[in-house]
């Protein structure tokens, strides 16, 4: 097979949904269709720790959670399927939103009865910000939930995005009759089972069916979707690709119902591979040259070896394992010879791969996220992964000052690594880490004491707003414990507001200061 074959077979996506919504369930469906698992359950086993069998890092096995976030792949009717998980709950970080410049695309789960919640927010900014296509699956059918034609518009007004409802569900909850398919233009009957029932809309009238249409559920569905056609906006793919219109389909992932259709339309919809962005110009994914960039860096998974894998994200040309290749920040060159493809927790030797693929390689303390490895004599990079906007923030010191030597190499590191940014007094040297995710603060204080011997301490300035202003329009007297100023990374001015409530007042009285929001996409 050619490269380019190769590549076009290949969907990678990310599934993100708010805790609970179903994100667990409906992966264990995919992995049924994709028979990388055998029985329902091995993989929701995650809460009487059946799916913890990794013990990549001690804190994992601490909590019962996984911290790294997986890839599972497998073939589909003549696809290759590439799904990393965004871990959730908890276990939020800034990995979650780094594993999003890594797809090419993304399953978005709503919970029907509770329509779009915080988490689900966060990460569709990112998605929107990146462009990336999404597919919205609205799970729980089986539940008495919000009605349809709200969700759709909650979608559109809060996510601020266009919608196109694949199919339309007759009932809900105990009233779940099917849907309509008004896509491939066929009703699926619900029979309360595994079971799925297609009737082609020709053959409705058939005197069979005669119970299902003439119940008035089923009518006044009807008269919804005729005014879903008329009204409702029209179905384009070149939207859907750009990010612009979101496929939204009804179902049930417990059922399951309405799975096997959403994911066989999403595959077909779903893009492979497209060219990327570099310093020197656009990347086909074609091109025979390997390139690709890292992503996450996983450290410790063998606290016996102190070894740590990186993600890379295969972006063209062909990776065989062993070849030498150069890693384009210092022109180095390095040989990949232990490469491993991620199977839920399990993790095999792979030999090659493909654009699209995520591959883990042995990281010699080498790498940093971001970096761009490059076989043949080109020289480039793939754009610099985004600053994330953290949400949490603690002072840090060290429990004992004679330690500080290793205390401020430790940061270093780690703060290099992407586990968790690093920010300043404005005046003072003291040290602030922002996180996205509490988990970030006990990766952190786990590593620190384990890998550079030192303990540390936390104060916490609680939940902020950041948003990012202009040297030349800081003002150092309008600032206050409400609207915190701090420096960046690059020593840049940031002002950590305590609340919604505090941001908007300081609009209001100093409207000529620009606030940068990093996950404002409009
Ligand atoms: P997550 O990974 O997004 O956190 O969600 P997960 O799949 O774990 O699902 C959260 C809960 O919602 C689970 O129930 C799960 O069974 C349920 N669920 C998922 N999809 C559907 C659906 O289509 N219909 C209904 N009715 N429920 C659904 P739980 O009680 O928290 O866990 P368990 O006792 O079932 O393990």
């Amino acid at each position: 097979m050619t490269i380019q074959e190769e590549v076009k077979k290949r969907k990678t996506f990310a599934i993100i949904s708010h805790p609970d919504a179903g994100k667990t369930t409906l992966t264990e469906k995919l992995l049924l269709f994709g028979n990388l698992i055998r029985s329902a359950g091995t993989v929701k086993g995650k809460k009487s720790g059946k799916f913890a069998t990794s013990d990549w890092m001690e804190i994992e096995k601490q909590r019962g959670i996984s911290v790294t976030s997986s890839v599972m792949n497998f073939p589909y009717k003549g696809h290759q399927v590439n799904i990393l998980d965004t871990p959730g709950h908890e276990d939020f970080s800034e990995d979650t939103y780094r594993t999003l410049t890594a797809v090419d695309s993304v399953v978005m789960i709503i919970d029907a009865t509770k329509g779009i919640e915080a988490q689900t927010i966060k990460l569709f900014k990112v998605c929107r910000m990146r462009g990336i296509p999404i597919f919205t699956f609205i799970n729980k059918l089986d539940r008495e939930g919000r009605q349809p034609l709200e969700l759709l518009e909650e979608i559109e007004q809060v996510l601020n995005i266009e919608t196109y409802p694949m199919n339309w569900p007759v009932g809900m909850g105990k009233r779940f009759l099917g849907i309509f398919n008004r896509f491939d233009k066929n009703f699926v009957k619900y029979n309360g089972n595994e079971e799925e029932t297609y009737i082609a809309y020709d053959e409705l009238d058939k005197p069979e069916h005669k119970e299902l249409v003439e119940h008035p559920t089923y009518q006044e569905t009807v008269e919804e979707l005729e005014l879903l056609d008329e009204a409702g906006d029209l179905f384009s793919l070149d939207a859907v690709l750009a990010g612009e219109q979101t496929p939204v389909f009804f179902g049930s992932a417990l059922a399951p119902f309405g799975v096997q259709t959403f994911f066989d339309t999403f595959i077909s919809m779903a893009p492979a591979p497209v060219p990327r962005k570099t310093t020197e110009g656009v990347m086909s994914p074609d091109n025979p040259d390997f390139s690709g960039f890292i992503f996450k860096i996983q450290a410790n998974m063998n606290p016996a070896h102190r070894d740590r894998v990186a993600f890379l994200r295969v972006c063209s040309g062909k990776f065989e394992r062993g070849m030498n290749v150069k890693l384009a920040r210092t022109e180095k060159t390095i040989k990949l010879s232990q490469s491993q493809q991620f199977v839920a927790s399990s993790r095999d030797t792979i030999e090659e791969a493909y654009a699209g693929d995520i591959i883990g390689i042995y990281d010699p303390n080498a790498y940093r996220i971001g970096d761009t490895l490059i076989e043949g004599k080109d020289q480039f990079e793939y754009d610099e992964l985004p600053q994330f906007p953290p949400e949490q923030f603690k002072r840090v010191t060290a429990k004992n000052v004679m330690k500080s030597k290793q205390f401020k190499k430790g940061i270093e590191q780690l703060v290099q690594e992407g586990a968790i940014q690093l920010l300043k007094g404005y005046r003072t040297e003291t040290y602030i880490l922002g996180a996205v995710g509490e988990l970030q603060y006990e990766v952190f204080e786990y590593r620190m004491k384990n890998e550079y011997n030192v303990e540390v301490m936390f104060e916490s300035i609680g939940e902020r707003i950041p948003r990012w202003l202009k040297e030349e329009q800081v003002d150092e007297t309008i600032f206050d414990e409400r609207s915190m100023l701090v420096r960046g990374r690059e020593g840049e001015p940031i002002v950590l507001f305590k609340s919604d409530f505090a941001l908007r007042w300081f609009k209001d009285k100093h409207p000529d200061i620009d606030l940068i929001d990093l996950l404002d996409v409009n």
